[in-house]
């Protein structure tokens, strides 16, 4: 038995299926990345679990127990959007102070020894008496986090969270909400559409496409053991090519360019070339293969003098190939 069980959930709105039989288990402490594009049904799934939708048919099962008719505030669950809504006329520590009025069986005085604790482990301790319109977005970000946590909820669930940052503060705060996810061993379900922030977070990532699970797996199995096209394309970058009738895929990176006098499975004349820094990305022309980009370290293109019309040697290590029968594409 999983922590939580979202079983066969199934979601309508009008005449359009946002949910199609979506199921989910997740461990106890386990951090769970639902990753996919815009309006493939993510916030609709978390809002099903913390009880602010009803499903049309399906259940959701937490510690074994039914709750899928429990009322949002029977379910103890953090739950942090996308928009910080925080209470603008008051502090950091208000906000935290009144989301912990919320709890039943605290007392006023447990409150106040709660709330610097969780301010401490956001790192925000000295900013406490300030309003959210004096904090940065990183801040404000994570007095949100703060609140949902001093509630200890049995599992919070985290709707891009990140999303209005920039790649600094996101990056810095990936760490810090894992570091602090790990610390209270809080089962999470986080909402995203960006690929490398679930490659990063997750212990398991959910990649959804159009009201379907396509796949459930780790970082790694999903981005080197894609189920479908789909995932292959939406996480990370995927050549596909044709063979003999047969849909091939490789990832950039496993594509290597040799010498002349080694073996090798393709010529491609270089068409264009793009510096990314610890990277240098070779786009070319495979014949009857269409476009192919091919990633090096930038030390190699250095190396190899690659220039644009360059003829270069490519080998595509079988071990690295992913087949796919035709209809899947
Ligand atoms: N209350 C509603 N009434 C009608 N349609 C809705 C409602 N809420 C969501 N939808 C529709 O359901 C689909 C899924 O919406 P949802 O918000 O779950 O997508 P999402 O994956 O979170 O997208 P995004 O990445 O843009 O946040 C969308 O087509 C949306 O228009
Ligand atoms: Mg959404």
């Amino acid at each position: 038995m999983s922590f939580l069980e979202i079983k066969n959930i199934t979601k309508r709105f009008d005449r359009q299926t946002v949910l199609d039989a979506v199921n989910l288990n997740i461990e106890r402490g386990e951090l769970v990345c639902v990753l996919g594009p815009s309006g493939c049904g993510k916030t609709t799934l978390l809002r099903i679990v913390a009880g602010l939708e009803t499903a049309d048919s399906g259940s959701v099962f937490m510690n074994g127990k039914d709750c899928t008719y429990m009322s949002a505030a029977k379910r103890n669950f953090g739950i942090v959007f996308q928009s910080y809504a925080l209470f603008p006329n008051m502090t950091v520590l208000g906000n935290i102070l009144f989301g912990l009025g919320r709890k039943k069986n605290l007392s006023e005085e447990d409150a106040r020894l709660r709330a610097p604790e969780v301010l401490r482990l956001v790192d925000l301790y000295e900013h406490k008496d300030k309003y959210p319109r004096q904090l940065s977005g990183g801040q404000q970000q994570r007095t949100a986090l703060a609140r949902a946590i001093a509630l200890s909820p049995d599992c919070l669930l985290l709707d891009e969270p990140l999303s209005a940052l920039d790649a600094k503060v996101r990056s810095k705060l990936r760490g810090e909400i894992r570091k602090i996810q790990h610390a209270l061993g809080v089962t999470t379900i986080m909402v995203t559409h960006d690929q490398e922030e679930a490659l990063t977070m997750a212990d398991r990532i959910v990649v959804m496409n159009n009201a379907v699970v396509e796949q459930i797996g780790t970082p790694r199995e999903i981005y080197n053991h894609p189920a479908t096209p789909f995932a292959a394309n939406f996480i990370g970058t995927m050549n596909f090519y044709n063979h003999y009738g047969e849909t091939r895929a490789i990832r950039p990176e496993k594509i290597e360019v040799v010498g002349r006098t080694e073996s090798y499975d393709f010529t491609m004349r270089v068409k264009s070339l793009e510096f990314k820094g610890a990277l240098t990305g070779i786009y070319g022309l495979l014949p009857d293969m269409g476009e192919i980009l091919v990633d090096v370290s930038s030390e190699q293109a250095e190396a190899l003098g690659l220039r644009e019309n360059a003829t270069i040697f490519l080998r595509m290590p079988p071990e690295c190939l992913i087949k796919y029968s035709a209809t899947e594409v």
